[in-house]
């Protein structure tokens, strides 16, 4: 069974990193036949802020991008957020994104990228507890990409496939995503 991972790049400016981790771990799945990986980047669906007259939960966002949005996450049977840290939690675009859904991610399960100054730790903590509230399963493992891999991809022209330890992170990630996206996709029933 193939389970389509949409790799979510939670990051939209301009002189963004987010566009190297987000290449590396779509080549890292597409050695996997378990996996479809597509690129979900939230620079194609620029909501307004969230200003809906009820949460998702409630009633279905009438916005058009937001709708846009849904549709594609719907289609997806499991994510892989791609983030850095800002101010210490997730960039606000990508909460905002987040806002603007709630069942498309429902009983899905959720593995994270990031990056920073603590390797984006601390954002993807709070990621987490975002997750849990879209009834997501997190795994246990990700991948952080400390300031040593980042500096030497971003001023050294390196590539992030040169680290021994975030190749074997990734893939420890990847194998428990992929239980999760099975178990849960023969779950869902879908
Ligand atoms: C508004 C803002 C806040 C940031 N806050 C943090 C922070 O709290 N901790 C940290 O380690 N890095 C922080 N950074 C550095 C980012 O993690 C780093 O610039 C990263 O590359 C941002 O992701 P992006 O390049 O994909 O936009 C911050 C950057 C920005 C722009």
């Amino acid at each position: 069974m193939t389970s389509n991972v949409g790799i979510i790049i939670g990051t939209t400016r301009e002189a963004r990193f987010a566009d190297h981790p987000a290449q590396w771990i779509r080549e890292l799945i597409s050695e996997r036949a378990s996996f479809a990986a597509e690129t979900i980047d939230l620079r194609v669906y620029p909501m307004p802020l969230f200003s809906e007259p009820q949460a998702p939960a409630a009633r279905a966002p009438a916005d058009e991008v937001a709708t846009r949005w849904r549709t594609r996450v719907a289609e997806l049977d499991a994510y892989i957020f791609v983030t850095g840290e800002y101010n210490r939690s997730i960039p606000a675009v990508l909460k905002n994104a987040l806002d603007h859904a709630y069942y498309e991610f429902n009983r899905k399960p959720a593995a994270f990228v990031s990056y920073g100054g603590n390797g984006g730790v601390r954002a993807i903590e709070h990621l987490r507890l975002i997750c849990i509230e879209l009834q997501m399963a997190c795994t246990r493992n990700a991948v952080h990409i400390g300031v040593e891999p980042y500096a030497a991809v971003r001023d050294q022209g390196r590539s992030l496939s040169d680290f021994p330890s975030l190749n074997r992170a990734a893939a420890t990630m990847l194998d428990e995503l992929g239980w999760w996206a099975q178990t849960l996709k023969t779950g869902r029933g879908s």
